[in-house]
């Protein structure tokens, strides 16, 4: 299976789960950082304060990188490392470090793809309301309009959120993620704030002459219990008004007003005059993150779930199909349907899958993990990735998550999703066999 000449091939990792050095040349306190000292949140206590010390060892990453024959890398920018609470002028010192990463990138002929914001808001801005509260849309877009004043000259590709989804309704609704609230309403007012800040750095990194901006989902089918293994199982006509329903929850709310400038009508927030003309600036892709469907069945009085306002009278059901280590199912043809149903839905953009893989308990042998799981799960995503091209979709890259073992979040350093094996007693990486796999699929152009 080839895919087409102008495919991107790359890995992704963000700030938090691989940098440490939280204490670093001016770097405030992010969310996270609160977060994950505060006993009982992440598993084991860990904490991102060393993470893969990629800070300190970014070149060698880098020369990683050329050595897999990346083309791509898709990396965060700790938003405390450029303003440590959050407002005023940037920090010289955080701002050189992504100066010289995106340098060592160039030189090793990998394109950037820089996200502003993966989840480590600065924890002064939370002390004053988070993402509930509208000025930190605001704050955002004036951050990102610092970063891109001393990364526009050599960075194309601008990604200003990762998974609002996440942020707001894992963040603020059941508070499994940072900064911990439960609240569904303060969920939903993040969820809006994200977008306006979405819109506001779109707006202004275009004005500024960025040539391409992108917005980053983790989207999913929704699929009946019956449909995972059947995709022409027909639903019960209240089971697919469950469907419906969360797929609205889910990546309607995004995408639509994103790219039609409209809320669907599952959806309720205060939205201001004016907000959703800000939000719908034009962009240029669409990012999908995929791991797995998302498996619902109506189960008339059931109360919404803290993370799914909204969701009442729906149950989330379980996959018939073989899990990761992380407890997630298996799909592979979940993507293509999902590559191939946004596309047909949104024809305005183009996609690209930003994040996929999966996490296994990897052991290291004689300097080699012989991860044949993942490989698996990775040649059969790539390859409903080629399917939905050749239905039509408009499918321009893919990027494994992640380059390098690192921090789960909430599962700290238990859950291995890397390419690439990190012993965190003594920061070795050692390429797994999916690394060698992946470096021999770039360099073919496909499977
Ligand atoms: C995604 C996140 C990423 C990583 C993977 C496993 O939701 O964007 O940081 O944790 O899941």
């Amino acid at each position: 299976m080839r895919f087409p000449e102008s495919f991107v091939w790359g890995a992704a990792t963000a700030s938090y789960q691989i940098e440490g050095a939280v204490d670093e040349d001016g770097r405030g306190p992010s969310i996270w950082d609160t977060f994950s000292r505060t006993p009982g949140n992440v598993a084991m206590g860990d904490t991102g304060d060393v993470a893969c010390d990629h800070y300190h060892r970014y070149r060698s990453d880098v020369r990683l990188m050329r050595e897999l024959g990346l083309k791509a890398y898709r990396f965060s920018v700790a938003w405390p490392r450029i303003q440590a609470d959050g407002t005023g002028p940037a920090n010289p010192k955080g701002l050189a470090f992504y100066d010289k990463l995106v340098d060592a990138l160039l030189e090793a002929e990998i394109s950037p793809y820089v996200t502003l914001y993966h989840w480590d808001l600065p924890q002064s801005l939370e002390d004053r309301g988070g993402w509930p509260v509208r000025d930190t849309a605001y704050r955002f877009a004036d951050y990102a309009v610092a970063v891109h004043d001393r990364l526009g000259d050599r960075v194309e590709h601008w990604t200003t959120l990762n998974e609002p989804w996440v942020s707001a309704f894992l963040g603020y609704g059941n508070g499994v993620h940072a900064p911990g609230h439960k609240d569904a309403g303060d969920a939903e007012r993040a969820a809006h704030h994200l977008l306006l800040a979405h819109g506001l750095a779109a707006g202004r990194l275009r004005e500024l002459g960025a040539r391409s901006l992108m917005l980053v989902v983790n989207s999913a089918p929704v699929l009946t219990p019956a449909q995972v293994n059947d995709p022409c199982s027909v639903p019960s006509e209240a089971d697919a008004a469950a469907v419906d329903r969360i797929h609205a929850l889910l990546t309607r709310r995004f995408l639509d007003p994103v790219l039609r400038g409209s809320y669907p009508d599952e959806v309720r927030h205060e939205v201001r005059d004016g907000d959703l003309e800000i939000i719908s600036a034009p962009i240029d892709l669409v990012g999908i993150n995929y791991y797995n469907p998302c498996v619902v069945q109506a189960a008339p009085g059931e109360p919404a779930d803290l993370a799914w306002p909204g969701s009442e009278g729906i149950r989330f059901a379980a996959a018939d199909a073989p899990t990761t280590a992380m407890g997630w199912p298996i799909v592979p043809d979940g993507l293509s349907r999902l590559l191939v149903r946004l596309s047909r839905d949104y024809p305005e953009v183009g996609f690209m899958v930003t994040e996929n893989g999966a996490a296994f308990d990897d052991v290291v042998a004689g300097g080699r993990v012989h991860d044949e799981d993942r490989i698996a799960y990775l040649a059969g995503h790539l390859r409903e990735v080629g399917h939905a091209i050749a239905a039509g979709a408009d499918v321009r890259g893919y990027l494994v998550w992640s380059l390098l073992d690192n921090f789960e979040w909430a599962f700290g350093y238990d859950q291995r999703f890397g390419l690439v094996h990190v012993d965190y007693a003594t920061q070795a990486r050692t390429p797994k066999d999916s690394a060698l796999w992946f470096r021999d699929v770039i360099a073919g152009n496909g499977l």
